[in-house]
């Protein structure tokens, strides 16, 4: 049978793989992006239940908000990690958005990320979030064009001078009709990318 993507929250079941791809972060020097890849997770119950907790905007601190980590897998690993905060802040309107998503080094340039946000944007608007926002780094094509593929439309952008760096703003409209993010291509050599 040939793999399939999956979209799911985190669990036990691909503990290792999940491992394995913060490893390939940390090997290559690269930031944990989305930022819940920062969360210790040497107690992956206890990480799962954080996360868990994120999601229904327990024990979350003052000046953060409700957060839903993903993540996207095939054949048993985990290629991709979303988050999407369920509402928006301020500071985050200005840099860092509603979704923030990552994929592993090794599984790079095969359409991961763009499913990944599809099917995240898939999520936003199931609970009901009207239009997303998301922030990239102008050097960042890769975000860039991630979030273009998936009708990202520019808002604006803005010297950020703790960041050292411009950033830009899109917008994602979710609400139209209850009409679902428009349908991409599957990626390369995956027929079966179009299964949610
Ligand atoms: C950004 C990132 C998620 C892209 O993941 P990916 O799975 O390689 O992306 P895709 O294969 O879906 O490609 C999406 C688009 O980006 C383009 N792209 C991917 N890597 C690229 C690169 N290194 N340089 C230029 N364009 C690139 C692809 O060609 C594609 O554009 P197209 O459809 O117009 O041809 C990945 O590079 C990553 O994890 N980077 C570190 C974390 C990060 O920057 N996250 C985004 C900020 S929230």
């Amino acid at each position: 049978m040939a793999d399939v993507f999956v979209f799911e929250p985190p669990h036990e079941g691909l503990k290792d793989s999940y491992r394995s791809l913060i490893h390939e972060l940390d090997e290559r020097g690269e930031p944990l992006i989305p930022f819940p890849l920062g969360f210790p997770n040497a107690d992956f119950p206890g990480f799962l239940r954080r996360l868990a907790a994120c999601s229904r905007g327990e024990g979350i601190p003052p000046g953060y908000v409700a957060h839903s980590t993903y993540w996207l897998a095939r054949g048993g690993e985990v290629l991709g990690v979303s988050n999407l905060r369920h509402v928006l802040t301020e500071k985050a309107r200005r840099d860092g958005g509603n979704i923030g998503f990552g994929v592993r080094p090794s599984a790079r340039r095969q359409g991961v990320a763009t499913e990944l946000l599809r099917r995240t944007l898939a999520a936003a608007q199931r609970m009901g979030i009207p239009a997303a926002w998301l922030t990239c780094d102008r050097r960042n094509e890769a975000s860039r064009r991630t979030i273009l593929r998936n009708g990202g439309i520019f808002v604006s952008e803005e010297l950020i001078p703790e960041r050292g760096s411009v950033v830009q703003r899109y917008r994602i409209d979710l609400a139209v009709s209850g009409a679902a993010p428009r349908e991409l291509p599957a990626p390369p050599g995956d027929p079966a990318s179009a299964v949610s």
